[in-house]
């Protein structure tokens, strides 16, 4: 285990990659980076890192921005909200700790939106303090290690592999410790195809040996995919347009979208259907774009676009921006993309 270990440590001094807050491994700039990576890899995450950092430099100024800020600045990342309880953590850190995150692991805790993870990756890459961080690229690394042939999402292989995690932990480096099993994760040991040949723990693998790694981590769960057919209904008189915030508990709440229709089918709406949304007699639907399918991690989302003649005051509970305004607000990403593609005032094809 000792050789392993140092074996891995040198593999990092070697190969790790130059990423910004490990410059400034501050607990702040640790938290926001293990948030943001939660939801993306490396490549795209520290554009939204230096973004958040830009915007925000110290805790106090992402504690008294505004919540929309925030979701614009972590729009297209998704979980909408991690970005919120990011919030409600600076706030908690501002206003119970004078401005100084908790110096140990169970204080980490007690922040909103830090789990066992976050909390270990701050007080071992931030405070120097003995925790293994333990996140998916982690699980593999572990299961492959030591041969673990049950299912990596089940409670009781957890736990095991959280023990050996600890018990493979370097107690004189450990924030360096945690990083390198992640990076060992991320650049070698991936999901698919892992570069043994080029890996510090091939001597000790047990998934090697056994030729077990194509089939570990074994997972024991599938998550059943749903689909939804979301129908958005743009109005507008050429210069604002009519849009209103999510607020309910699901994907994407707290952002901001057109009017919208939810069906169970996959079939476009009848005017029938758009003049009930709108309680009117008459309508005149001027486009329907084809549905388009924008893929979550378990959901389809099936959107068709139409474009709605009607004046601005027969929408009710909707504000008005104009389209430069839009812009501004955090959206989903499949409305940034319709709107990049097509003409926000009657949905032609812009190229
Ligand atoms: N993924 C999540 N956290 C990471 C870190 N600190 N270094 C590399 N990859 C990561």
């Amino acid at each position: 285990m000792i050789l392993a270990r140092s074996r891995l440590q040198n593999w990092y001094t070697e190969n790790k990659r130059d990423l910004p807050w490990r410059s400034e491994p501050t607990p702040y700039h640790i938290c926001l980076s293990e948030i943001i990576l939660q939801q993306t890899r490396v490549a795209q995450g520290m554009d939204y890192y230096l973004r958040f950092v830009d915007a925000f430099p110290t805790v106090y100024l992402l504690a008294s921005a505004e919540e929309d800020q925030i979701l614009k600045l972590w729009q297209g990342l998704g979980y909408y909200n991690r970005a919120r309880n990011l919030h409600a953590a600076a706030k908690q850190v501002v206003k119970m700790h004078g401005g100084i995150f908790p110096d140990q692991y169970q204080g980490l805790l007690e922040l909103k939106g830090v789990g066992p993870y976050t909390a270990a990756a701050i007080a071992s890459i931030a405070y120097q303090l003995p925790h293994a961080a333990v996140d998916g690229n982690v699980i593999r690394v572990i299961a492959r290690l030591h041969g673990i042939e049950t299912p990596v999402d089940q409670g009781p292989t957890l736990k095991d592999i959280q023990g050996l995690a600890d018990a493979f932990l370097s107690k004189e480096l450990p924030g360096d410790h945690n990083q390198a099993m992640m990076e060992l994760g991320a650049m070698i040991c991936t999901p698919r195809k892992p570069n043994c040949v080029a890996c510090p723990l091939r001597p000790e693998c047990k998934a090697q040996k056994l030729g077990l790694i194509e089939v570990i981590p074994v997972k024991s769960k599938k998550v059943k995919r749903r689909s939804r057919y979301f129908h958005y209904l743009i109005v507008n008189d050429g210069e604002k347009t009519a849009i209103q915030q999510r607020n309910e508990k699901d994907i994407w709440a707290g952002l901001y979208e057109f009017p919208l229709i939810e069906t169970a089918v996959d079939e476009s709406l009848t005017d029938e259907e758009i003049k009930a949304h709108f309680g009117l007699d008459r309508i005149n639907v001027i486009r329907v774009n084809p549905a388009a399918k924008h893929v979550l991690s378990h959901q389809d989302i099936h959107t068709r676009f139409y474009h709605v003649a009607l004046s601005l005051d027969q929408v009710a509970n909707c504000k008005l921006v104009t389209f430069e305004e839009l812009h501004t607000f955090a959206l989903p990403r499949l409305i940034d993309r319709y709107l990049e593609n097509n003409s926000p005032i009657d949905g032609k094809k812009r190229h």
